[in-house]
């Protein structure tokens, strides 16, 4: 399906976005870990969480699926079998890269394969870190990259210093450090999102925290626990910079999660002018709460460093800010973006360039010179659904018309987007914030009984 965007208003809007990404992949993990049934509500109902579910279920756990939005999970104890057929991870490195850690340790052989965009991501960054665990881990494709054989086996805990800041590589090698002999501790270069620690310790798991140093001992396991999974703050990113670019635009967004570890667009935002407030209602492990932004006319920052972790997967959409804001805005030390759902340095480059944009590509960055005015233009998504939604939202403020190609990838994460983006984008009610709410637990999408 192809989306047609035009020039929008200022937004005037309090909403609610889906179910975090990250923490849903790992609800399905820590629970079917535990001994025992626990009830996950705000559940994503994205692609990529629902591969992870139907993993699981190959791994013989019984998820049930009340609402589209709520599962209840009864735990296995860590105990797994055989899956009868390979496992289908489709687009989600995260469901890739997880599961590889866990599996690594299970008494059977398990293949797991992805989508075109999955099979070109780079495997090597947890398979060598688990083989010196003793995992026994093939790669099918050429430079260790997916379809992925794994023979389960014994593990032994290892002191890992990583390379890179990468919460998919911790968190494989800190689910395989809980059934390794031992204790398992991994260190990385910045701090990256912290979703399995925090999980860990919600679900009974000791973990020891020293700076950028996290450590588990073998042997723990998860205790059943209810969870609720908080709106995911990368969702909200593209309402968040919709306002933030706009003068006289303003935003609520509620229930959504405010980890400091992915709250960095909110300091960006600050930084290029908008004014950008938070409030936690609770913490269940993970903080939940409001922001509340107002826009401005924004100006350039720098974005690089310990920064770019927490801000990996809003980078598109604050690229977006960037074209909207006056001077040259640097994204530096964020090669990583190459290999993420697409080359995102290179998308964000062309994408930009054919809205009018002057942009210069560096090897691990980007230098934008925004404040001239935005041109509509047809653009692809190239199967990557934040280039598809961070241009659905430049199109709000381009002249003429944006198309987006390709865009039935933003189910992966954000099922329901343009169903907003129409919304907020034919709302001309002056005063009155349009108010969108999300059915909690409604039993749309719900699974039939299961095994
Ligand atoms: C994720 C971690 C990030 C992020 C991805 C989800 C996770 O990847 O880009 O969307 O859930 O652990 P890296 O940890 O590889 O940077």
């Amino acid at each position: 399906m192809d989306w047609t965007i035009q020039k929008a208003p200022p937004l005037n809007c309090e909403l609610e976005v889906p179910g975090d990404k990250s923490i849903s992949h790992r609800s399905v993990m820590l629970a079917s870990l535990a001994d025992g049934p626990c009830v996950i509500r705000g559940f994503l109902p994205g692609e990529d969480c629902l591969s992870t579910k139907e993993a699981f279920r190959a791994f013989g756990v019984k998820i049930e699926r009340p609402g589209a939005t709520s599962l209840i999970i009864h735990g296995t104890g860590g105990r797994f079998v055989q899956p009868a057929h390979d496992v289908d991870c489709g687009n989600s490195g995260t469901t890739m890269r997880l599961l590889s850690g866990l599996l690594a340790s299970q008494p059977f052989q398990t293949r797991l394969t992805g989508d075109a965009s999955l099979s070109k991501r780079p495997m090597k960054r947890i398979m060598e870190p688990l083989a010196r665990m003793g995992a026994r881990i093939t790669a099918e494709g050429a430079d260790e990259r997916p379809p992925l054989r794994i023979e389960g086996g014994s593990l032994q805990g290892i002191d890992y210093t990583s390379s890179v800041a990468s919460a998919q590589v911790k968190s494989a090698i800190l689910l395989a450090g809980l059934f390794a002999s031992g204790s398992t501790s991994v260190t990385e270069p910045h701090l990256s999102r912290d979703h399995t620690e925090r999980m860990f310790e919600y679900f009974g798991i000791p973990i020891k925290r020293e700076g950028l140093k996290v450590t588990v001992a073998g042997g723990s396991r998860p205790q059943p626990r209810d969870f609720r999974v908080p709106g995911d703050v990368s969702s909200a990113a593209f309402w968040l910079v919709a306002a933030a670019a706009h003068p006289g635009a303003r935003l609520r967004v509620n229930r959504v999660g405010l980890n400091p570890s992915r709250t960095g667009i909110l300091g960006t935002l600050t930084r290029m002018g908008a004014r950008v407030r938070e409030f936690e209602h609770s913490n269940q492990g993970e903080p939940i709460g409001t922001i509340e932004i107002e826009g401005a006319s924004l100006k350039a920052t720098r974005i690089c460093g310990k920064e770019i972790p927490n801000v990996i997967d809003e980078l598109p959409v604050l690229a977006v800010a960037a074209a909207l804001a006056e001077g040259t805005t640097v994204i530096a030390d964020a090669a990583e973006l190459r290999v993420k759902e697409s080359d995102r340095l290179a998308a964000i480059a062309s994408h930009l360039m054919a809205m009018g944009v002057p942009v210069k590509e560096t090897p691990d960055g980007i230098e934008i010179t925004g404040g001239r005015p935005l041109k509509g233009a047809r653009l692809d998504s190239l199967g990557d659904h934040r280039i598809a939604m961070a241009f659905a939202i430049a199109g709000l403020f381009a002249e003429g018309q944006t198309v987006i190609t390709g865009t039935d990838c933003v189910n992966t994460s954000y099922p329901g987007f343009y169903d907003v983006l129409q919304r907020v984008s034919a709302s001309r009610e002056q005063g009155v914030p349009l108010v969108i709410r999300l059915e909690d637990d409604s039993s749309e999408g719900a699974d039939g009984p299961d095994a």
